[in-house]
């Protein structure tokens, strides 16, 4: 019997390792390819080693390859050898602000990486559904022309065109980016070329906040996750810009996990989906602190520049009625206040132990 193979790049992050627990459920075989880069962009507090040790220890069928991505020869060979029946490539550096500071790692990683995978697909696994983790952030500041109304606790669109949120035939042309965005929109329209040019059955998803508890939250990159870090240990946490009021979409990675389970199943060629928790799943900033101190018990403490981060959006939230129409099946299964619960949980978990974090 033919036992399936799934290759998943950025394994010990937040989303490749739940597309691993996911596939391993449904009997692959599953292929973690990760190197740790993640405490190269943000130092210790980026490690990700403990979640790659929990899929060694939780999963049968889980094999790790120690590889950058960024190792063109080796990631071809890799792809030949294993043939994978599918390919999930979450593997990047992920923090719109930290490019600015590593501007070819990013670029190296983000551009350079996604072609390596795309080509060693081409060559050892062309039928393979190829399923690309992308960012609202091709979409650039765009997002911050629509008219908005403030709120009490958070901006909202006030142009009834984006009740839904926004639609993936958004702009993603002619507005600030960040390099971080720049690197990825390379990488997002790379694998929508490789779908149209040569038919591969690839998709980006182009994601709002995925979140969860296996994420390793910094500053920098993981909002709700490092919002939480934060308060367990009752540090404060700084707000830029917009009042507090900047609202994000969040998704658990357990959905964004059965989504691509889905497309993997029912593949098309060269697609793009914004992939969020929608409107009902959104917070701003002042919001989560309040969620959070529902479950925690802990008032937030914080302190406000009034500066925002540069691009950084007022109000993002994804429409996700393509995704709907395409996989009428999937739906989000978490609702926000279940995710910070296990995300709070599994912050204590592992603050409690020394080096699990
Ligand atoms: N988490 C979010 O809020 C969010 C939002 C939008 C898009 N995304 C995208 O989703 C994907 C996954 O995000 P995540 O939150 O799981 O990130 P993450 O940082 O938790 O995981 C990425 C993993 O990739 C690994 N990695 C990085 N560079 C590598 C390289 N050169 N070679 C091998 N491994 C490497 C890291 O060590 C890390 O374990 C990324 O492409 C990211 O841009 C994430």
């Amino acid at each position: 019997m033919h036992v399936k193979k799934v290759l998943v790049t950025g394994s010990s992050g937040l989303i490749g390792s739940e597309i691993c627990a996911s596939f391993h459920a449904r009997g692959y075989q599953v292929h973690g390819l990760d190197n740790n880069q993640r405490a190269v962009f943000f130092g210790p507090m980026g490690d990700t080693r403990w979640n790659q040790r929990r899929l060694q220890k939780d999963l049968a069928h889980f094999e790790h390859h120690e590889l950058d991505i960024r190792d063109r020869e080796g990631v071809k060979k890799l792809m030949k050898v294993l043939a994978p029946d599918v390919v999930v490539h979450t593997a990047a550096q992920p923090s719109h602000d930290r490019a600015a500071a590593i501007p070819f790692d990013d670029f190296d990683t983000n551009a350079v990486g996604t072609l390596n995978m795309l080509e060693a697909a081409r060559g050892g696994c062309p039928q393979s559904p190829f399923i690309h983790l992308s960012t609202n952030k091709v979409y650039g500041d765009k997002p911050n022309t629509i008219a908005l109304k403030e709120l009490a606790t958070r901006w909202d669109y006030a142009d009834p065109a984006y009740e839904h949120g926004i639609p993936e035939t958004f702009s993603i042309d002619q507005s600030l980016h960040s390099l971080f965005g720049a690197s990825k929109v390379a990488g997002d329209i790379l694998v929508q070329e490789y779908g149209r040019y040569f038919q591969m059955p690839t998709c980006c998803l182009r994601g709002g906040c995925l979140t969860g508890p296996n994420h390793t939250g910094v500053e920098l990159h993981g909002f709700l996750s490092y919002l939480i870090r934060c308060n367990l240990e009752k540090r404060p946490y700084t707000v830029y810009g917009y009042k507090g009021k900047q609202v994000r979409d969040n998704i658990h990675s357990a959905d964004v996990a059965e989504f691509i389970y889905q497309f993997a199943q029912n593949p098309r060629c060269g697609e793009v989906y914004n992939l969020g928790g929608g409107k009902d799943h959104s917070c701003s900033i002042l919001e989560a602190f309040e969620l959070v101190a529902s479950v925690s018990g802990f008032k937030q403490d914080y302190t406000y520049v009034d500066q925002p981060r540069i691009g950084d959006h007022i109000c993002y939230y994804s429409d996700l009625r393509k995704m709907k129409a395409h996989y009428p099946e999937w739906r989000l299964t978490h609702s926000l206040a279940d995710t910070i619960r296990q995300i709070v949980e599994q912050w204590r978990s592992r603050l409690d132990k020394p080096g699990g974090a």
